[in-house]
């Protein structure tokens, strides 16, 4: 018998008409899924709605080169392996630059910029899971590179490779006389809940002229020393107050724990339940009901850093060939650079 058959449900909530109204059928299929199996709600769906301005607002404050901030990792690793990145694009006519998980696209906009010196750049192709943050995306880029065209479109990467997306597009990925440059930057990679189908869903989506370029963290995971900082600490924050305000949970009954997860091996967010639970969702016109248990922790943000020979087992498991890897000054990021044969 579970601990909320043994003793009552305190309270019944409601997700709100927000929930309803940012989710599709499908996306609340799989929360109720995900919920249910592994008691996790993946990080993907956090940036939709009002996650969008969470994590704009995240990069803007926190992440964004300031006067007294004037590094920011991901950009500077752009700059430094810029060469290793483009080295197959002087072999061909039309460069399109493909970013997955694109966000404000304000990591990007250094690079277009050099990019665009070389004369190469003919589209800036904006890919992501958050159709608000595709917005956001659309007005920088505009507003940056009036003269470069932007198409950008949805894409769940752990379910879809590039291929059909971009063919609506007309944007045929394996031609001759182009290269594309796909990145997926903002250490995303290490939030997935399954690398494998990512790496897999990115090999099959590229031709002989392409680059994979990803960020990541480095490091152990499971000897985390329990400091909260950066998105561990602002995101999660954000995303915690989103979630219990879109899913109806009360503040008193729920609190947030932050901590080592060995089943994934991965530092986690969880939302930590005080009271027997009930959420009840509406979905396709049918009542579904989940019940949480006084003490159940359901996870709501994760990072997996990576150990540099685990990284190169994966991407070699998966398919891609890793070609080049670079860690920051502080050797806590590191860009991963692959091709295929
Ligand atoms: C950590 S942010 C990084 C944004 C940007 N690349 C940067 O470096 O600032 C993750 C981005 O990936 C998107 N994303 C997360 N999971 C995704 C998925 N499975 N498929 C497509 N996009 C995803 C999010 O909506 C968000 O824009």
């Amino acid at each position: 018998m579970s601990k909320s058959q043994q003793n009552p449900i305190c309270h019944t909530a409601q997700p709100s008409a927000e929930f309803y109204s940012i989710f599709s059928d499908a996306e609340i299929l799989d929360i109720l899924q995900t919920l249910a199996n592994r008691r996790e709600i993946s990080l993907k769906y956090f940036y939709k709605g009002q996650g969008a301005n969470i994590w704009d607002n995240f990069y803007l404050n926190y992440l964004r080169p300031r006067w007294y901030r004037p590094v920011n990792r991901e950009i500077a690793l752009l700059n430094d392996n810029f060469e290793v990145i483009t080295r197959k694009i002087h072999a061909v006519n039309t460069v399109n630059l493909i970013d997955v998980g694109a966000g404000n696209s304000y990591p990007v906009k250094q690079f277009i910029r050099r990019l665009h010196r070389l004369g190469k750049i003919t589209r800036y192709i904006a890919l992501d899971i958050s159709e608000d943050l595709l917005k956001v995306s659309q007005q920088n880029i505009k507003k940056w590179f009036p003269h470069i065209e932007f198409i950008s479109d949805r894409i769940d990467i752990e379910n879809h490779s590039l291929s059909q997306i971009l063919l609506n597009h007309q944007v045929n990925l394996k031609t001759d006389d182009t290269a594309q440059i796909i990145l997926h930057l903002g250490v995303t990679m290490g939030n997935h809940h399954n690398r494998t189908a990512v790496l897999q869903n990115f090999r099959d989506s590229m031709g002989y002229n392409d680059v994979l370029v990803f960020t990541n963290e480095i490091g152990s995971n499971c000897q985390w020393d329990g400091t909260v900082r950066g998105g561990l600490k602002y995101h999660v924050d954000q995303v915690y107050a989103w979630v219990k305000k879109a899913m109806g949970i009360r503040a008193e009954d729920c609190e947030l724990v932050r901590k080592y997860d060995p089943k994934t091996d991965s530092i986690v967010a969880m939302i930590k339940f005080r009271q027997n639970y009930r959420i009840n969702f509406r979905l396709m016109g049918e009542d579904e009901c989940l019940e949480i248990a006084e003490g159940e922790e359901i996870a709501i943000w994760r990072q997996h850093k990576f150990e540099i020979p685990e990284l190169v087992r994966e991407i070699e498991q998966a398919g891609p060939q890793l070609i080049h890897y670079k860690t920051d000054n502080y050797s806590s990021n590191i860009m991963v650079i692959c091709e295929i044969d």
